[in-house]
């Protein structure tokens, strides 16, 4: 048997009020065929029983979905570690109260690609950074642990330090740093946002840099197959799409080949333990030098 994952993904629903540029999801309209809330909570009973460490709830947009204060509640229910990842918009004080009420402990993550409105809202839309900032503000208000979600681009990559001072007026917990990928809406705006390989090794040192001058202040969390490290797909994570399909991470959501099964048609823990991640590696082209694996599988 395979160890569990440290970290489960799932995409509570394609619905999102945002139609940012980089979206791997295509978010905006919600797919016929999500799973219902009876699914949810089967996958949760299990993913708890396999003592997963996190389940991440993603979208699409997490408090678009009808249910979100019911399952955030069976979470608690289960005492299962949860975190939501949301653009920030719909966190009014009145839902950040109610999602104190249900459940205090879960963990938040707001996305901003920005320190201004100039650079955030051309990822995120207009108004977008305002909105994000009025989420994060309340969040951080009613004591939740937050950490800003920040996707590194062609655009905002020389703007971290300014994010950093912004994350740290705003009160937050920690920032968590990822690259752009190129899927999904993304795939169409690669000139915008894409950092060419041979840049990339610059950028992402001197981002290393500015961490190391700010880790005594803020808690990073830079993903480490950013820097060449271990892609953590199908190893220690795996993402669920919102309906049912499972891949080693959501950047491969529109590849059939790298599906590893259907929640609906089996538990996920048999599709956990019955994958083999290195047969990821079979679809590496021959130069793969490490790090993140979609990056290298050209047809995303
Ligand atoms: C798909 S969103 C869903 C949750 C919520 N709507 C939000 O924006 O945080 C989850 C995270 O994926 C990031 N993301 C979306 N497309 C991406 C891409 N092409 N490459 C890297 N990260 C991406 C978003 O910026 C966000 O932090
Ligand atoms: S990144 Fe998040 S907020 Fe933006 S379109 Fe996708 S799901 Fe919506």
């Amino acid at each position: 048997m395979r160890a569990s994952p440290r970290i489960v993904e799932y995409e509570l629903t394609t619905l999102c009020n945002f139609r940012c540029i980089h979206c791997y999801s295509r978010a905006g309209n919600k797919t016929a065929n999500e799973l219902n809330f009876n699914e949810i909570k089967s996958l949760m009973i299990e993913l708890r029983e396999m003592n997963v460490g996190i389940f991440d709830l993603i979208g699409g947009e997490p408090l678009l979905h009808p249910r979100i204060l019911d399952i955030l509640s069976f979470g608690k229910e289960l005492g299962q570690t949860l975190m939501v990842n949301t653009n920030g918009s719909l966190a009014t004080e009145d839902m950040v109260r109610k999602v104190k009420k249900t459940n205090p402990d879960v963990l938040i993550g707001v996305s901003l690609d920005g320190p201004d409105p100039e650079t955030n809202d051309f990822i995120r839309g207009r108004g977008n950074f305002k909105r994000a900032i009025m989420g994060i503000k309340n969040f951080v208000k009613y004591g939740f642990n937050v950490t800003i979600l920040h996707v590194i681009n062609k655009k905002n990559w020389w703007k971290l330090e300014d994010m950093i001072k912004l994350a740290k007026s705003l009160g937050v917990n920690g920032m968590y740093l990822d690259r752009f990928v190129p899927v999904g809406r993304g795939k169409l705006h690669i000139a915008d946002l894409d950092i060419e390989d041979g840049k990339w090794s610059e950028v992402v040192k001197q981002i290393l840099d500015i961490v190391e001058v700010y880790k005594n202040e803020i808690n990073f969390y830079v993903e480490e197959s950013i820097s060449g490290g271990l892609c953590p797909a199908g190893i220690t994570q795996a993402s669920i799409r919102m309906d049912g399909i499972v891949v080693p991470c959501g950047h491969f959501r529109y590849n059939e080949e790298l599906y590893m099964g259907n929640v609906r048609k089996k538990g996920f823990e048999q599709i956990w333990n019955s994958y083999d991640p290195s047969t990821l590696d079979l679809f590496l082209p021959k130069d793969y030098k490490g790090g993140c694996k979609a990056l290298y599988l050209k047809d995303l």
